[in-house]
């Protein structure tokens, strides 16, 4: 991603999250809570009127219609907080729900669209596993007639997306970057520090605008030498985690450990783009390494990160607070359904392959253990018992 386009859609994002804000505040949302089903494999993805695992079985019916909600997998925290908020929220609006989890796996997430469309789905909000995987089956959706909302990453090469909905990403990318560089002082203090980076998937579409944002930031730092990645890993590609997986990022950090840092050596910081990741690379920290705790990013605020942050072993961590994506997502999803258009505040940023995607972006703010309180107790986000 080209730095001076990445600035580019940095300004309007922030222009247009200024103007316009993102959904309702979180104290008006109904609380997070995990759903009870479990993942359906692929071969178990029923139509949603038998589907003893899909959500909608034991749902009353919604006068306004059937949303699919299709979320990636309930392996991460924070999908299971986005389909539970969706699940609430729509139904609260009159709608019925096919909420569907495929496990992280792309075939599944197939057959359940499919079932969706077939089962009379009047609109699909979906999270997709791979962004490039879907092109086939949402051609069958814009034939039946049935509108798409790509629902935090972006769906690619498929005209069939009509709207989208999520955080800034470019921005949470800066804003662990700036979070790095004031923690180190990078812009006053001598350096050099020793950094290492992760991100993730690569069919992830996030994870370009995670990295891309972050090393805006910090680039300048690598160029000058205040910065050195010992391991010499910085393209997007060397840093990518398949699958955001735990244990993916623990490996890639113990050979890294290895090979760069079991001298004594001081790795100062470390810029992962999520709380998956962030939680491998504590992992692997906190078997093979001695020295002084890095300063370490992450994303999502999961409970496991967050306990992380209160114990000193992960620094920061972006807070995307999934009741307002949900609020903003079935304010889009009540407008189409109503004959009219979903309201958006971003023109310019997501090219999907087919042309610029009409986008709304919620405003990512980074919690760290001086605010987390306030930004997740205070606003009901998590229990003080959630977070022992
Ligand atoms: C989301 C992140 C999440 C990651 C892994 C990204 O697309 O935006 O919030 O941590 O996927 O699931």
């Amino acid at each position: 991603m080209k730095r001076k386009v990445l600035s580019a859609l940095l300004s309007v994002a922030m222009i247009a999250t200024m103007l316009v804000g993102c959904g309702n505040s979180a104290s008006d949302a109904p609380a997070a809570e995990t759903p009870a089903e479990s993942e359906a494999p692929a071969e178990e993805a029923a139509p949603a009127e038998d589907a003893a695992e899909g959500e909608s079985a034991a749902a009353p019916a919604g006068e306004g219609g059937l949303i699919g909600v299709a979320m990636p997998t309930k392996d991460l925290q924070r999908w299971n907080q986005d389909g539970s908020n969706m699940e609430a929220q729509l139904k609260e609006a009159g709608y019925e729900v096919d909420l569907q989890y495929a496990a992280n796996d792309i075939q599944t997430q197939v057959s359940q669209i499919e079932n969706m469309i077939s089962n009379g789905c009047k609109l699909l909000v979906i999270a997709s596993i791979d962004g490039d995987s879907l092109g086939t089956v949402l051609a069958q959706a814009k034939e039946a007639g049935v509108p798409v909302i790509a629902y935090d990453r972006l769906i690619m090469n498929s005209d069939a997306v009509s709207y989208y909905a999520t955080f800034d990403n470019y921005m949470v990318g800066t804003v662990q970057g700036e979070y790095i560089r004031d923690a180190l002082d990078l812009e006053n203090a001598e350096g050099p520090f020793n950094i290492e980076l992760i991100t993730g998937d690569p069919g992830d579409n996030n994870a370009r605008f995670f990295f891309g944002g972050a090393m805006d930031v910090l680039q300048p730092y690598i160029d000058s030498g205040k910065l050195v990645v010992k391991s010499g890993q910085v393209s997007f590609e060397e840093c990518a985690t398949a699958n955001w997986a735990t244990e993916a990022a623990q490996s890639r950090f113990d050979a890294i450990i290895a090979s760069n840092y079991s001298d004594g050596t001081t790795l100062h910081a470390v810029l992962a783009s999520n709380d998956s990741t962030a939680l491998g690379v504590a992992n692997s920290l906190a078997a093979n390494y001695t020295g002084e705790y890095p300063v370490l990013t992450g994303q999502d605020c999961d409970i496991a990160s967050v306990k992380n942050m209160i114990a000193g072993k992960q620094s920061m961590s972006v807070f995307k607070d999934t009741r307002d994506l949900a609020t903003q997502v079935v304010k889009m999803v009540d407008a189409i359904m109503k004959g009219g258009e979903a309201p958006v505040n971003d023109t310019e940023s997501y090219d999907n392959g087919t042309g610029v995607i009409p986008s709304y972006l919620c405003e990512p703010v980074f919690a760290d253990v001086n605010n987390y309180k306030e930004l997740l107790i205070d606003s009901g986000y998590y229990t003080e018992a959630d977070l022992q």
